[in-house]
């Protein structure tokens, strides 16, 4: 997002940095395992990697998705009725969310994104396919709970949350958007998420570790873009794209890790690793059955269905904001 956004929701400093960019890396670099937060992998050029990610014949969850939302619609529409507000959160990709507006023909459309350019981008071209369609964008950080514009005030809500983007956040976090979802959307919403399922280790890293290179490049992209913005020397060519499965947490995780020992410094503060140190960047948490439900049970979904696709790799969950109720 640039300066040009109408909301001014990024903050920078008198030289333009992002100050939260800054202070998330210069207290991720402080720490014994270096950790930056994911979100700032998704600059522009992280974003049109991501875009490339999903096309490679590695990385199957885009594809399995998409296959569940073309085969399942039918039960949609059964499932969740037509004429509900949809709340995307996150601005709809091109190609699935007309899938599942296509299916339960909703009344309306909110998308729900914190880049602007991005949201209004989507949202002009759901419209243009979807003429009858009201389409109400909101910019807004969705972590936090969003004002839901008033003409969908009386509509049943469907919140839609693909891409098993829940799966980058860990549990605490997770459960805190969960509660924060049904907070937004209200009793009696209906939830469909997308989760990745836990599978053979192999499968996993191919998918997170590619022939192309292409996700090493959105990994390394971060060093570039520390150096770019934040005044940093990171030598970038002495760091390497790692993929690991860390099965005690039932997730991927990706790491740049030093080839040698390595000094540099961001933004006036220096900082070392040594040879096999690394910067955590990612977490990519995967789910069987009983843990999906866990976890949207904790955060107030009472899980309804699970979809998976025909090669059983990717799950999409439909469940329920129900009241609270007592329970023994
Ligand atoms: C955008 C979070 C769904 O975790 O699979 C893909 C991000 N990172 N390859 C994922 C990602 C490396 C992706 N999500």
């Amino acid at each position: 997002m640039n300066k040009t956004s109408g909301l001014q929701l990024v903050e920078r400093d008198e030289s333009g940095v992002d100050t939260a960019f800054r202070a998330d890396v210069l207290s991720g670099l402080a720490q014994p395992q270096k950790a930056i937060p994911a979100r700032w992998l998704y600059d522009d050029t992280g974003s049109q990697l991501f875009e490339d990610i999903t096309q490679l014949p590695e990385y199957y969850p885009t594809r399995a998705e998409t296959q569940i939302l073309s085969a399942r619609g039918d039960e949609f529409a059964e499932m969740i009725g037509k004429g509900c507000a949809v709340v995307e959160f996150g601005s709809g990709s091109s190609v699935k969310t007309p899938l599942l507006l296509e299916a339960i023909e909703p009344s309306a459309y909110v998308p729900l994104d914190i880049a602007g350019d991005f949201l209004r981008a989507a949202a002009a071209d759901l419209a243009e396919k979807f003429p009858g369609l009201p389409v109400y964008p909101v910019e807004a950080d969705f972590m936090r709970r969003v004002e839901l514009p008033p003409e969908v005030a009386d509509l049943p809500k469907l919140g839609f949350f693909p891409g098993s983007t829940i799966g980058n956040m860990i549990a605490r976090t997770g459960v805190d958007l969960l509660r924060t979802m049904r907070e937004t959307l209200g009793v009696g919403a209906k939830l469909l998420i997308g989760m990745d399922i836990i599978k053979d280790a192999e499968t996993l890293q191919a998918a997170y570790d590619d022939a192309s290179g292409t996700t090493a490049k959105f990994n390394l992209n971060l060093a570039h873009r520390i150096n770019r913005e934040l005044r940093g020397d990171i030598p970038v060519d002495a760091l390497k794209h790692e993929a690991r499965w860390n099965d005690e947490h039932a997730r991927i995780e990706m790491h740049l890790v030093a080839q040698r020992d390595i000094d540099f410094a961001v933004s006036d503060e220096r900082f070392t690793m040594k040879a096999g140190e690394s910067i955590h960047t990612e977490n990519s948490h995967k789910f069987d059955r009983r843990t999906s439900n866990m976890l949207l049970l904790a955060g107030g979904w009472d899980p309804i269905e699970r979809w998976v696709d025909d090669e059983g790799r990717f799950s999409l969950l439909l469940a329920e904001a129900r009241p609270n109720r007592s329970a023994p």
